[in-house]
């Protein structure tokens, strides 16, 4: 897709941004237990406060949930509880070398429901590839939602990563409500591990452009 000048240096600003934003949270590579899609940080504020030795880091492409995420980590006064407003594939394009998972958390994410728009979803192998070059074996992701096709979509595409794989006991090492469970009826959970398998060599990601805003998962 061709951008017109004004977008690309407003893409690059951005960019710039993020970058700087970055690398003030992370000023040395350091494992991190990352949440995307983090909303206003409900989640990851009170598991950091449960494991204080992990370092957590939130990411939503939301302003202002970011806004109040930082402000909750500010008020417990968490330092090792940090959220950045980014999509999550320019985050991951921007993230500082050397950074890596610990886990990986993607909590009742945006749904997208038409079969068109499936390929905004984060749970998909291409996605899975990007994270898997950021994961050691053993690093595991957690992943939770309520909409059953997409739960059932990321179940069978997921045999085809070899990056990735389904753990055999999908232990949850903290149960809190996010506030989308909150708002589910029911909802479908899933570990995957990162196996030994190499993982597709950085530099073939490119950050994307931000899609529309998406439907809810409650929606
Ligand atoms: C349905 S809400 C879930 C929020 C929270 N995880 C929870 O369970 O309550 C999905 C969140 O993901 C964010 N989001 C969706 N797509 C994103 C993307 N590509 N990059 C960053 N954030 C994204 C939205 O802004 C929203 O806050």
């Amino acid at each position: 897709m061709a951008l017109t000048p004004e977008f690309a240096q407003h893409l690059a600003t951005r960019l710039a941004a993020l970058r700087a934003a970055l690398a003030a949270i992370l000023p040395q590579p350091r494992p991190i237990v990352l949440e995307i899609g983090c909303g206003h940080g409900h989640f990851l504020e009170r598991y950091a406060a449960e494991f204080p030795a992990k370092f957590c880091l939130g990411v939503d492409f939301s302003g202002d949930r970011i806004d109040r995420a930082q402000r909750k980590a500010r008020r417990a006064g968490l330092a090792n509880c940090h959220f950045v407003r980014a999509e999550a594939r320019e985050f991951l394009a921007m993230l500082p070398a050397g950074v890596t998972f610990e886990e990986v958390w993607v909590l009742f994410p945006d749904p997208w429901p038409k079969k068109r728009h499936h390929k905004n979803r984060l749970m998909q192998p291409d996605f899975l590839e990007i994270l898997a070059s950021r994961a050691g074996e053993g690093t595991r992701l957690y992943f939770r939602t309520d909409h059953a096709e997409y739960f059932q979509a990321a179940e069978e595409s997921l045999p085809s990563v070899a990056t990735w794989r389904r753990a055999e006991q999908p232990d949850w090492p903290l149960e809190l409500e996010t506030v989308f469970q909150a708002r589910a009826d029911s909802y479908h959970s899933l570990v995957a591990v990162r196996t030994s398998h190499p993982a597709r060599p950085r530099g073939t990601v490119e950050p994307a452009l931000p899609p529309p805003a998406g439907p809810t998962s409650a929606a």
